[in-house]
């Protein structure tokens, strides 16, 4: 069962989530912010583990070790994992911190370039492939305090957990199912996990792995890239094994002779006898440099940050636009708040122009509280970032920023308001001062009717002409005929 989507504006610790990215297996991505002074702000991406494995103990340890494991590689091509945390609230059980890295995962990126170019530029598919084995290769190369090698093995690599940023970095990511020779917990014994249509023979089976599996992997992702095609995946899972145990893997060449360069290295790289492959990273890396001037070099991380735009601009765009429709509808948040109401997060006083109208203090209310509380906003649960009440800006800005509020724009804006509320107060007194009038008039024509005599004080008035008498004399006019 998946995890209740956490609304905008939900405190997570001190990080406060504005969007939803995606939603794996294991988790749910969503993007949060954490804030400082001067409006300093941080993104992040919190994957909140589901919560029908929340309180399943293997599963909690496995991301743990992800968190404990990841944390320790320092590498640009890692994404960092900055913390982990839990709460025991029902929303969100356990979370990982990691930097939040704007771009496509490799998944998303050849999916699109599939749609729209067909598949990705040789060279731009070295790179990335080049970024995740110099990851792969330091995360090979961990060793723990004490100098010893930890022997870890990704065991997930595939390009789902590729994320290639709009900066043209490929990052390596979620090191759940990694396995260390002394992790604290193991997993069960032949479970298969990971994608399997990225998976070495040996780890399919349940044999041992080692760092040769993750390079096996890297293979058939370096394969999909050149040849914009799938190599193992099947209809069914047993299909997808079928043909990783036993399928001719054909050459990249077959496809495009152009690649023929590609042929021998990824010959070795997917050798279904962990021996017959390339014994490190490094190894498979260099190997990929040699060719590389044959099939159009390795492309700058530039180059490879315009093919993320020109595939995947439209995601990008569209979680920009989020985050900061999410912004928007979270910052006027505090702007009608005493500071002190504000840093408490309990109650807040709503400060509103004498003028407002008493609907835009009840709107205010209600889209100011529940966000204090990190309670859902009634808009963002319902799936649309709203910006609540625009005049709370106005607000804060008559408030707090004196300079700005009585600038000539706040003045023009304040115009229309103030005339409409004049002509309102002014229709009222009118109509006031008429119905007293009436009342008062109908008082003292009583007793006049009754004797037949005229109040002198109103015989000016009672002679005077009303408009239901003067139309007759009108319609009698001679001119008139
Ligand atoms: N640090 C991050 N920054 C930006 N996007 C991220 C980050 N981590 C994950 N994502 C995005 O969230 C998506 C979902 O990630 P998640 O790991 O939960 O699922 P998955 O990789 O698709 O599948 P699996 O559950 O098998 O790992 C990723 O494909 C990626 O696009
Ligand atoms: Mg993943």
């Amino acid at each position: 069962m998946n995890a209740a989507v956490l609304a905008v504006g939900a405190k997570l610790d001190r990080y406060e989530v504005l969007t939803k990215l995606a939603s794996g297996g294991m988790a749910t991505v969503y993007v949060a912010r954490v804030q400082g002074l001067a409006g300093f702000e941080r993104l992040v991406a919190v994957k909140v583990l589901h919560p029908s494995y929340a309180h399943e103990t293997e599963f909690v340890n496995m991301l743990l070790d992800e968190a404990r494991l990841a944390a320790r590689i320092r590498h640009p091509n890692v994404v960092p994992t900055l913390g982990v945390s839990g709460s025991e609230t029902e929303l969100a059980g356990f979370f990982i911190v990691m930097e939040y890295v704007e771009g496509d995962s490799l998944a998303g990126l050849l999916s699109n370039a599939h749609k729209q170019v067909g598949k990705l530029p040789a060279p731009v598919s070295l790179r990335i492939v080049l970024d995740a084995l110099a990851a792969l290769g330091s995360a090979h190369a961990l060793c723990d305090e004490s100098g010893k090698l930890l022997n870890l093995v990704h065991r997930d690599v595939s390009p789902h957990n590729i994320i290639v940023g709009s900066d043209g970095l490929a990052r390596l990511t979620d090191f759940g199912i990694a396995k260390a020779e002394d992790r604290l917990t193991q997993t069960r014994e032949g479970q298969i996990k990971g994608k399997l249509a990225y998976m070495a023979p040996e780890q399919a089976i349940g044999m041992k792995t080692d760092a040769r599996s993750d390079l096996f992997a890297m293979g058939v992702i370096l394969w999909e890239c050149v040849t914009g095609r799938r190599l193992f995946r099947g209809e069914t899972a047993t299909a997808t094994l079928h043909k990783l145990l036993r399928a001719q893997i054909a050459p990249p060449s077959t496809y495009d002779a152009a690649l023929a360069p590609l042929d021998g290295l990824l010959e070795r790289a997917l050798a279904r006898a962990p021996e017959a492959r390339f014994p490190s990273a490094e190894a498979f890396a260099r190997a990929i440099e040699d060719v590389a001037p044959q099939v159009g070099g390795v492309a700058a991380a530039r180059v490879v940050a315009r093919s993320v735009r020109q595939c995947s601009g439209s995601k990008l765009a569209h979680e920009r636009a989020l985050l900061e429709s999410a912004r928007r509808a979270l910052q006027p948040q505090a702007a009608g708040l005493d500071q002190s109401d504000a840093a408490d997060g309990v109650s807040g006083t709503i400060s509103l122009p004498a003028a407002a109208a008493p609907v835009e203090r009840a709107e205010v209310a209600a889209a100011a509280v529940p966000a204090q509380r990190g309670l859902p906003h009634a808009a963002a649960a319902s799936g649309f970032f709203v910006s609540p009440a625009q005049p709370r800006t106005d607000t804060r800005a008559r408030r707090k920023t004196p300079a700005s509020a009585f600038s000539p724009s706040s003045r023009r804006e304040a115009w229309p308001r103030r005339l409409t509320h004049l002509l309102l107060v002014a229709a009222l007194a009118a109509s006031a001062f008429y119905v007293s009038f009436r009342q008062a008039r109908s008082v003292a024509e009583a007793p006049a009717a009754a004797t037949g005599q005229v109040t002198p004080g109103l015989g000016s008035e009672a002679s005077a002409p009303q408009p239901s008498d003067a139309r007759p004399a009108v319609r009698s006019s001679p001119d008139r005929r």
